[in-house]
């Protein structure tokens, strides 16, 4: 007899053969998951080039600057449950090739600064790159959202390149401060806490006020930037 605890434990195409006949689980595998794993694959690869793009960046600021304009690098893959539940919100089929047409966000890369002109600093060198393609721009820091979500948005592509193939893919880049990226931490806890997900006007009117304050903070410690920096250095060209 197999629990449910057995299931979930084997992999997914043995645990399959509990509910379907063996060559609907091969077909299954050969239709869906062998190009699912393929494309999160490829989708992984972007991830990697879009970090190393942003480390090198990080690196050749640091020389001009004499710090490192990042402080973090955080990146994730969608997981499949939020994919489906993404495909099927937006009524789109459920194919490999849908979910790499469709959708903007399977890879993203969220990259976390001290300071806002840092933000600006980074997404133009970033976009300058010859193989970065911009394909939308979202500025939720020039224009934060109703509930004072702030943070720079970029969906691009970037090439990937395999053993026979060159390959773009989209990744969305989320470039954010230190203080936007804590207050839309604690948000997205906020929101999601279980039977919590509508929040009372009280709590919504308290969160706004803390992304202001934030925006404050950011404000003040631009300028401690701008009184602070280094003086250009002197050239003889
Ligand atoms: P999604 O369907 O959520 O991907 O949104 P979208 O395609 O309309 O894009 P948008 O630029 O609005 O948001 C993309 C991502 O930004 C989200 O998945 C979050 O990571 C982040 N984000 C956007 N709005 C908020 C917000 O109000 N609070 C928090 N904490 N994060 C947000
Ligand atoms: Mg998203």
């Amino acid at each position: 007899m197999v629990t449910d605890n057995d299931l979930a434990l084997m992999p997914l195409e043995q645990a399959l053969t509990h509910y379907m006949s063996e060559s609907s689980v091969r077909d299954w595998v050969k239709e869906f998951a062998i190009p699912y794993r393929e494309l999160m694959a490829f989708y992984k690869c972007a991830i990697m080039e879009v970090e190393t793009k942003f480390r090198v960046l990080n690196e050749e600021f640091s020389l001009l600057q004499d710090s490192n304009p990042i402080e973090s690098i955080q990146s994730r893959l969608k997981t499949p449950e939020s994919i489906v539940e993404k495909m099927i919100r937006n009524h789109h089929p459920l194919t490999v090739e849908s979910i790499e047409n469709n959708l903007n966000d399977v890879a993203g890369v969220r990259v976390i600064c001290s300071f806002i002109s840092e933000v600006y600093e980074l997404a133009d060198a970033f976009l300058k790159q010859d193989d970065v393609v911009l394909l939308a721009r979202k500025d939720y820091i020039q224009k934060p959202k109703a509930n004072g979500y702030r943070s720079l948005h970029l969906i691009i592509s970037v090439p990937i390149f395999l053993h026979d193939e060159k390959r773009r893919m989209r990744v969305e880049v989320q470039i954010r401060t230190m203080t936007m990226n804590g207050w839309a931490g604690s948000e997205h806890k906020v929101r999601y806490k279980k039977d919590n997900v509508i929040l009372s006007p009280r709590v919504q009117e308290e969160l706004l006020k803390c992304a202001e304050l934030g925006a404050e903070i950011d404000s003040r410690m631009e300028w401690i930037r701008q009184q602070t920096a280094r003086p250009e250095p002197d050239r003889d060209d």
